[in-house]
């Protein structure tokens, strides 16, 4: 089963509008042959339309890193899917550790935002992955079961088709400690297996899973060598547009 890698940038609460801009100049012209894998970049709501506009007609998509769930209303703060779609956003991450730790996003809303997410038509990122407690208490396992059963609960697999997990070990976030190779394999088994349990075999083997946590130039093609690693999800090294370009082309 050949899965086609997604490598995406969180910029997470970095960059206006103008150095988003960029970014994207200096970016595209070192991807711009780069066909091999899909290449997404998601900068604040803010920076959106900037970026949508910079990359059309590139091999290069744009992605939200939130949304809420309903189409319009009283949610100061919020962005709905139909407001992404309008200006060309395509992909959009949901549930990453950030939002989980700081904003109250769970299991719940995650599973909420992912069925709307997919009912217009994003390619939504669900982000998992357990906290440095739960993988020294040997609780890895059971966060991921959870996390992934949880958040595709009532989808189905015909509706599920463009779904990404992105595995996001906490403890490897921002801090320079990447999962080794073996680590996030193992992970990464873990959560097909349990796509397989919410959407059957022919589903699982065609998911693609990302990791994510301190994903680097130098360390990228050690970890997108494994088997079950289909692409990454990059923090701070997804800022700088050389090195997020030496990552595309690990
Ligand atoms: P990092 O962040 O690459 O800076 O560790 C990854 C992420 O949070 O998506």
């Amino acid at each position: 089963m050949s899965r086609k890698k997604i490598i995406a940038g969180n910029w997470k609460m970095y960059k206006t509008p103008q150095q988003a801009r960029e970014f994207v100049t200096a970016f595209l012209p070192l991807v711009a042959d780069h066909k091999r894998d899909e290449i997404v970049l998601c900068p604040p709501f803010i920076s959106l339309i900037a970026v949508v506009g910079a990359t059309k007609g590139s091999n290069v998509m744009v992605g939200a890193q939130n949304m809420h769930w309903e189409k319009e209303g009283a949610f100061t703060g919020e962005c709905s899917p139909e407001m992404l779609v309008a200006e060309g956003v395509t992909h959009v991450i949901i549930g990453h550790s950030e939002r989980r730790q700081y904003f109250n996003e769970t299991d719940d809303t995650v599973n909420r935002k992912l069925e709307v997410a997919l009912e217009h038509g994003l390619t939504p990122i669900v982000c998992v992955g357990e906290v440095l407690e739960e993988r020294e208490a040997n609780l890895t396992e059971d966060v991921l079961r959870r996390q992934c059963s949880r958040a595709f609960r009532g989808i189905s697999a015909k509706k599920a088709a463009k779904l990404v997990v992105a595995y996001e070990p906490v403890w490897a976030i921002g801090t320079g400690k990447t999962a080794t190779p073996e680590i996030a394999e193992e992970a990464h088994m873990v959560i097909r297996h349990e796509a397989e349990k919410s959407f059957g075999k022919e589903f699982a083997s065609a998911l693609r899973i990302q990791y994510g946590g301190s994903v680097k130039p130098d360390n990228a093609k050690s970890l997108m060598s494994q088997p079950d690693i289909d692409g990454a999800l990059v923090g701070g090294a997804s800022l700088d547009p050389q090195n997020f370009a030496k990552i595309v082309k690990y």
